[in-house]
């Protein structure tokens, strides 16, 4: 009677069937012993143990050591980088140069130097009468006259709005090129908006016999002060 799957214990190989055992176990014993062992499923080997079994093996703990670069001797700088370092370099070099005049100006700044308020201006035998001496107009914003009586000094200063007037030679006047005002030679406004005379200044004699003539002290003509003998050197 043929054993069925209900009488076989738990565990127990299924029996071969008996036809067919006559037919491969008769056969090829072999064959029949192969195909009742389970196949031991072989893995394929991967890369990386292939490569663990090439690969000589490191002691544990030891980092693997890296490829020393060695520089080239004597290597040879490329356009680029030396066009690449010239620019840097230039740029460095106008950045400390505005730094520094930065920093200078701040510990020198610009000192205003203004000529001195007096000054000498020749001996009173150097004017001649009648002439206007423009010579220290640019530096001391003075011009010097001489008539019979005495001798004096103009403020360059227009009394309108402070422009500089041209002493005109051929019209023996001052002219103001601003706004056209016009005084003799005296100082005396007589034309244009100026609305009074120029300023005249202090002239004295100093120690060694020249003009000394002092900005400082300033006579106005409306206030009666040209009459001040401070205003002007007598030569009569
Ligand atoms: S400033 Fe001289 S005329 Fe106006």
């Amino acid at each position: 009677m043929p054993e069925t799957p209900r009488s076989r214990p738990p565990g127990a190989a299924p029996k071969a069937r008996p036809g067919k055992a006559q037919e491969g176990g008769a056969a090829n014993p072999k064959a029949a012993s192969a195909a009742k062992k389970p196949t031991a499923r072989r893995r394929r080997p991967t890369p990386r143990r292939r490569a663990a079994g090439t690969r000589p093996k490191r002691p544990a703990g030891a980092r693997p050591k890296r490829p020393v670069r060695r520089r080239k001797a004597g290597k040879k700088v490329s356009r680029r980088d030396f066009t690449a370092l010239a620019v840097g370099w230039s740029m460095f070099t106008a950045a400390m140069a505005v730094g520094l005049t930065t920093v200078g100006r701040f510990l020198f700044p610009n000192v205003l130097t203004e000529p001195p308020s007096s000054f000498t201006a020749g001996f009173p035998d150097d004017f001649a009468i009648g002439v206007v001496d423009t010579r220290f107009k640019e530096r001391y914003q003075v011009w010097v006259v001489r008539d019979e009586e005495k001798i004096y000094a103009l403020s360059t200063i227009c009394t309108h709005l402070g422009c500089t007037p041209n002493w005109l030679e051929a019209e023996s006047k001052f002219k103001c090129p601003c706004h056209g005002s016009g005084f003799y030679i005296t100082g005396i406004n007589f034309e244009g908006p100026a609305p009074r005379p120029l300023e005249r200044v202090a002239v004295s004699l100093a120690e060694d016999g020249q003009l000394l003539i002092d900005k400082a002290r300033l006579f106005k003509f409306e206030a009666g002060q040209w009459e001040d003998p401070a205003s002007f050197l007598a030569m009569t």
